[in-house]
């Protein structure tokens, strides 16, 4: 068996001789992971300052390293959880260990396809009542910013599927609390530490204090309401307060509840948002595709409303939305940190927070010994044919192996519920001159929002 190397003999960019590739890291990451792929090949290191090292993956074989064969060597890093701890608590993408383990398992029930069938309607519902209001708009030749509707929409799914009715009339509250604490959340993973501690007082800390105060007082109020027995729901908070532990018989704590609903709340809309923009964006670009959409809407609708039975005959649908995932993954990058040693691509890890193992979704994905011509969009590459004929870790828009996406399943049936009830109704064109950028925040975002033309579709009599 050859030696293992050293972190130092890694292929990779040497960048600056300081900061290695860490302005490259902040002005363009999306550049700066594929080109070093392009150049190193399919596993590199980038270093970001005189201690950190990068290491990214885009061969399904080393993936398949990390997030299976060797997942209980690497954990997700302690910077993120650090971050993320004052809004998401011990929820499930956070915790780790026997808890996270036990979490996940009492709450996969309530994520599977049948329970998820249920919550198809209220998707609908809150999907017609936008096109209402876009139908309504005095001035329909005016732009809408397409990227704050989604998110607007999915954060009105998610909120309703949690609480059925009980948002209503804090809804607004719960939005916009929510945003304050997403930017602040998302900043904080950006800043890689360099934010003031919670314990001083600055502008932007008393507005994150009073958010969080504000979503967990909604939170709890509808818990306890819940306890009381003044509300009841068939929804996902009812789910998680009847699960009980096989083995203890224990249920979730009131502030185990609060955690997990907040990260629901939080993993479950900003990711779907982004790729449903996303997805507008490339149908104004591919009218082919778009027409093909349609039309198999139509055909399976002829109008009506779509329900859950639709969606396996929905099929180019789901396609156009997987491929839309492939060129912008909304969680465009995946991140852990060695918690054992390991030999990973022959290079020997040590357990530190300062060795990050990165898996961009946004580089594999164009891996073009993957993906042939990868910046062509083409749904076609997720017929059942030509999927079978990947590698089942070529694809990661929900990432893999143990922390796979809970809500994969919620999303995909959502995403398809609301393309086919917007494709019956309207046509979204791109504004003439206006660029679309994409923004790798801790989502894939278009840079400025999406501004697109609206216009309602002709029915023919
Ligand atoms: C298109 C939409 C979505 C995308 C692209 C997405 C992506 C992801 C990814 C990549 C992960 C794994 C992160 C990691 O391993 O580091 C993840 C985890 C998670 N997602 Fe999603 N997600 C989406 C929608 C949803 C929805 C709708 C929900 C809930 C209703 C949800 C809830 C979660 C939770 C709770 C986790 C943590 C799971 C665990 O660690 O056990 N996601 N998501």
């Amino acid at each position: 068996m050859p030696e293992a190397r050293t972190l130092g003999e890694a292929p990779g960019p040497r960048g600056h001789w300081f900061w290695g590739s860490i302005q490259e890291r902040r002005h363009n990451p999306l550049q700066l992971f594929l080109r070093a792929h392009q150049e190193y090949g399919d596993f590199v290191r980038l270093r970001m300052g005189p201690t950190i090292s990068l290491l990214s993956l885009t061969s399904p074989e080393l993936i398949k390293h990390v997030l299976l064969d060797h997942a209980d060597k690497y954990g997700k890093p302690a910077g993120l959880v650090r971050d993320a701890w004052p809004l998401l608590g011990n929820g499930l993408f956070t915790s780790s260990g026997d808890f996270w383990k036990r979490q996940r398992r009492l709450m996969q029930p309530a994520f599977h396809k049948e329970r998820l069938a249920a919550l198809a309607g209220s998707m609908v519902e809150a999907t017609q009542q936008m096109l209402a209001r876009w139908q309504a708009r005095p001035n329909p030749s005016e732009p809408l910013d397409v990227s704050a509707e989604m998110m607007h929409l999915t954060l009105g799914i998610v909120g309703r599927a949690l609480f059925s009715t009980d948002v209503s009339g804090t809804a607004d509250r719960v939005g916009q609390a929510l945003t304050v604490a997403l930017a602040e959340t998302n900043h904080r993973i950006l800043s890689l530490g360099l934010y003031a501690p919670d314990f001083i007082p600055t502008a932007r800390n008393r507005a994150f204090r009073q958010a969080l105060d504000s979503l967990d007082s909604v939170v709890f109020e509808l818990i306890a309401r819940r306890r009381a027995g003044q509300t009841q729901g068939d929804d996902l908070l009812a789910t998680l307060m009847a699960v009980q532990d096989a083995d203890t018989g224990e249920r979730m704590t009131d502030a185990q509840l609060r955690d997990e609903a907040m990260t629901i709340f939080l993993a479950g809309h900003e990711t779907t948002a982004n790729a449903l923009a996303w997805m507008w964006h490339l149908l104004a670009q591919h009218p082919e595709v778009e027409a093909r959409a349609r039309a198999e809407a139509q055909a399976v609708l002829g109008g009506r409303a779509p329900t859950a039975e639709d969606l396996p005959r929905l099929r180019y649908l789901t396609q156009v939305f997987e491929e839309t995932m492939r060129l912008y993954p909304p969680a465009w990058i995946m991140a852990r940190q060695p918690v054992k040693e390991d030999v990973l691509a022959g290079v020997r890890l040590t357990p530190t927070p300062r060795t990050i193992v990165a898996i961009s979704a946004y580089a594999l994905h164009r891996n073009p010994k993957l993906w042939p011509e990868p910046e062509r969009f083409d749904p076609e590459r997720f017929s059942p044919e030509q999927s079978a004929q990947r590698p089942r870790l070529a694809y990661l828009p929900f990432g893999g192996g143990q922390r796979l996406c809970i809500g994969n399943n919620f999303a995909l049936m959502e995403a398809t519920l609301i393309t086919a009830a917007v494709l019956q109704r309207f046509r979204l064109r791109a504004v003439p001159g206006h660029t679309v950028e994409p923004e790798p925040l801790v989502t894939l975002r278009p840079k400025g929002g999406l501004p697109m033309l609206v216009e309602p579709l002709q029915v023919s009599a």
